[in-house]
């Protein structure tokens, strides 16, 4: 049994224009210890993926089908008061954006002892000794616990953040677009801490990233998303060297030394389809230059190509 299992998950926001169907069948599983990465274009559904996960979708969004197998249980099917004791405690989110998340006018000590406090029950001085190690642990010196978010640098504050997500020992941490906006030295530096972490606490990592070059410096494995649909899985080495999904090809040539530049630096034509009312057959075949009658017509599914490679598209694994 995996640790992590999600499950056919259909995520949909009603809007005033109509259903969006932002998160449409996706299934991938997570082990203990493992990290996989969620890569796509802005608008894919990364986000809506994790936030499904531990129910904290707007208002207007809903897990209208699926499952979210955490140790056994289907957290999809808990109410929010349930699910609430999963949060943190066993599956903990950096949020993207995280760096202007926190409170500017509390100390980041506070903001770590309250997570504790709230969460896990921990009385005040325990958490802040907690709060000390945590700080450490991600590369801050302990003596500014009583420092304020706006005497910390960009990449100090996502490792706050990283330190506040580790607050109660998550099993699953998912980082979205942990260092996005950083620069590339803070940004290795981000991502080494959370292989370091992932190693000395045994934890799982889903990283969420555009960015492929990231993905394939942290990740065992991946899930490449295409219009709320995964269109290859499998891992890292598959998805980088032996991509298959036309999709996938273009990504992966878009970033053309993986290892060393992290831009990108060819952007793909043609702009992701409409969620509400997306095209027939294959959601790609308008981008995709090697489209047949055939891919306009039908979805294709999920085939299997190899061992750890699966890909969605008619021209491929058959
Ligand atoms: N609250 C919302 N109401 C309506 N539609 C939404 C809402 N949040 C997200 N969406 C839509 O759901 C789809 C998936 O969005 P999501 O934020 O999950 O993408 P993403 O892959 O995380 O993108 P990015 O890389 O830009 O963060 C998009 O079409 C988006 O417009
Ligand atoms: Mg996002």
């Amino acid at each position: 049994m995996s640790l992590l299992e999600i499950k056919n998950l259909k995520t949909y926001f009603e809007t005033k224009d109509g259903v969006v169907k932002a998160v449409d069948d996706v299934s991938f599983t997570l082990e203990e210890g493992e990290a996989i990465g969620l890569v796509g274009e802005s608008g894919c559904g990364k986000t809506t993926t994790a936030l499904s996960i531990i129910n904290l979708l707007p208002q207007e969004g809903r897990v209208v089908g699926g499952e979210i197998n955490y140790n056994g249980k289907n957290l999809a099917e808990l109410d929010q008061n349930k699910i609430r004791r999963y949060r943190w405690n066993d599956i903990s989110i950096a949020f993207q954006g995280a760096m202007n998340a926190l409170n500017p006018v509390k100390k980041i000590g506070e903001q770590i002892t309250e997570v504790m406090m709230y969460h896990n029950g921990l009385d005040y001085k325990s958490a802040r000794k907690k709060a000390k190690e945590l700080l450490e642990l991600v590369e801050i010196d302990s003596a500014r616990i009583d420092q304020y978010p706006h005497e910390f640098s960009g990449g100090m504050k996502q490792r706050v953040m990283i330190a506040m997500a580790l607050a109660c020992d998550p099993k699953v941490l998912i980082g979205d677009e942990p260092t996005t906006a950083l620069d590339v030295m803070v940004q290795a530096q981000i991502l080494e801490l959370l292989e370091k972490l992932r190693k000395e606490l045994g934890m799982s990592v889903i990283l969420i990233t555009h960015d492929l070059s990231v993905m394939a410096e942290t990740c065992d494995k991946a899930a490449v998303m295409y219009a709320g649909k995964i269109v290859e899985t499998g891992s890292v080495e598959n998805i980088i060297n032996n991509s298959s999904h036309p999709y996938t090809q273009k990504l992966v040539k878009a970033f053309p030394d993986i290892h060393g530049k992290k831009e990108m630096t060819e952007s793909i034509p043609g702009t992701p389809p409409d969620l509400i009312t997306p095209p027939s057959g294959c959601y790609f075949h308008p981008r995709c230059e090697h489209a047949t009658e055939e891919c306009r017509v039908s979805a294709p599914p999920l085939r299997k190509m190899a061992e750890n490679h699966y890909v969605a598209c008619h021209l491929k694994g058959v």
